[in-house]
């Protein structure tokens, strides 16, 4: 091959390519023996990373070995003692999916072949994994862009022109008060303002107080205001809860009013047997979010938006452009971002890979893992389990035998990321500071959460004696 330019890799090529893959196979033996969470940056990389721009080049051989080291040292959530906010675990055929991905750099902007017939075969298993039923959508960078594009949908079809007038203050949106923040800020970002999202009380079991959530519609129908849709949370980012799905939906069709779910984080448990019957009521929803690379495994990004009428998408977001002629449709008309990855490749990957039984059973190990570690922490006297998990949230507290309790568990979690056996955060529940482990890794087992008990008592009582 005659390639002269001086950004292609020539002699180095094949060596490169043996490199990259070593040091992949490396890192996945290295997750497997649950290496510690987070070693902190070697001075040799302290000193690479104060490095201005290179003027000319170390080679691929050596900047790769470079950039291996530099990720052995940052935080990695395909570590199975990796506990903290929402995790994933980079799943392995999902990597090397994303490497074939990039090799070819498919723009899912304009028609791409296979490429755009792949994503909506995706998005259509997906919808029929969870239940939601077999339909269209979008495939976005995550849970944030997913959250913001329906809302954009909902918004144009309670007030038709306002995607080309702006709007005019009326419109009004609806969460559980323990929503993720992703609404709060689409709805700063799509001219609705934060004020005007609606934050209903949540019951006994943090789901979203449906009467409540009625009777505020009703309030905001009376004062003029424009309900523009109601987001059901099926999985809390606090506690993993799931609102009432089909109860909402119920209300959402008697009001007229657009019914998304996040289901960035929790939407996957729907295809377990275990916890499906929590999810009852998604086949109603009109559009739902779900983040294959939170519980579905794969390496970010790859975020799924189902949409029960596709078209909407096009309505919201279609524009002539006198460059993009050549088919009367291209994928962009439906989609926030213009530039696309192949991002659903992966997932189909690890779909063909494993079939829909090896995520239910791996879905089911994590739900199983997380009810046993919430036995556990009843069982032991110096722990207090906060919130009986609906999913694989357990949020849970160390209990000091003097002082304040918040303050010993802000510590807590703040020491056991410095130490890096396990990585837990730590959140506010109720006013009260908890530790709040998540497991959404398919490499996590018992062993780990008994290292995760092992490690809070440890360091706990350390804390205590003040070590
Ligand atoms: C319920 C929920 N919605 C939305 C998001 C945002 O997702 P992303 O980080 O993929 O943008 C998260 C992230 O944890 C989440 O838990």
């Amino acid at each position: 091959m005659s390639d002269t330019s001086a950004l292609s890799l020539g002699d180095e090529r094949l060596p490169a390519l043996e490199l990259a893959f070593a040091l992949v196979r490396e890192a996945w033996e290295g997750f497997d023996s649950a290496r510690p969470g987070q070693p902190p940056p070697s001075a040799e990389s302290l000193d690479l990373l104060a490095q201005s721009l290179p003027q000319t080049g170390v080679g691929a051989l050596h900047a790769l070995k470079e950039a291996e080291r530099l990720l052995d040292e940052s935080l990695a959530q395909s570590r199975p003692r990796f506990f903290g906010y929402v995790g994933s675990s980079g799943l392995e055929v999902g990597v090397l999916a994303e490497a074939l991905s990039a090799s070819h750099d498919v723009n899912l902007a304009s028609l791409a072949a296979a490429a755009t017939m792949v994503e909506q075969q995706t998005i259509g298993w997906v919808g029929e994994f969870v239940g939601f039923g077999r339909v269209g959508g979008v495939v976005t960078s995550g849970g944030m862009v997913s959250n913001l594009t329906a809302l954009a949908v909902a918004r144009e079809r309670a007030l038709p022109g306002s995607r080309r007038m702006g709007l005019d203050g009326r419109g009004t949106l609806y969460v559980s008060a323990e929503a993720h923040s992703s609404i709060d800020r689409s709805a700063e970002l799509l001219g609705i303002g934060s004020e005007s999202v609606r934050a209903i009380p949540v019951d006994a079991d943090r789901r979203m107080d449906v009467a409540a959530l009625d009777a505020q519609i009703g309030a905001d129908l009376v004062e003029g205001r424009v309900p523009i849709a109601v987001v059901a949370t099926a999985g809390t980012t606090l506690t993993g809860a799931v609102d009432p799905l089909a109860q909402i939906a119920a209300v959402c069709r008697q009001r007229g009013v657009w019914f998304h779910v996040d289901g960035a984080y929790g939407l996957p448990a729907a295809a377990t047997e275990s916890a499906g019957h929590l999810f009852a009521g998604i086949e109603l929803a009109d559009s739902a979010t779900i983040d294959a690379h939170k519980w579905l495994y794969v390496p970010k990004a790859c975020g799924i938006l189902l949409v029960r009428d596709p078209d909407a998408l096009r309505r919201t977001f279609a524009h002539d452009a006198s460059y993009m002629v050549d088919a009367a449709e291209n994928p962009v008309d439906r989609t926030l971002e213009y530039s696309r990855p192949f991002r659903s490749l992966k997932l189909w990957t690890a779909f063909r890979a494993h079939g829909a039984e090896g995520f239910r059973s791996a879905l089911e190990s994590n739900l199983a893992v997380a009810r046993r570690l919430a036995d556990r922490v009843r069982a032991h006297a110096d722990l207090e389990l906060v919130v009986d998990p609906q999913l694989s949230i357990v949020p849970f507290r160390h209990v000091p035998s003097g002082g304040s309790i918040d303050a010993h568990n802000a510590e807590l979690a703040r020491r056991m990321q410095e130490d890096g056996d396990v990585y837990v955060t730590s959140a506010v529940i109720d006013g009260m500071t908890v530790l709040r482990p998540c497991i959404t890794n398919f490499r996590t087992t018992d062993e780990d959460i008994e290292a995760l008990i092992e490690t809070v008592l440890r360091t706990g009582r350390a804390l205590e004696r003040g070590d």
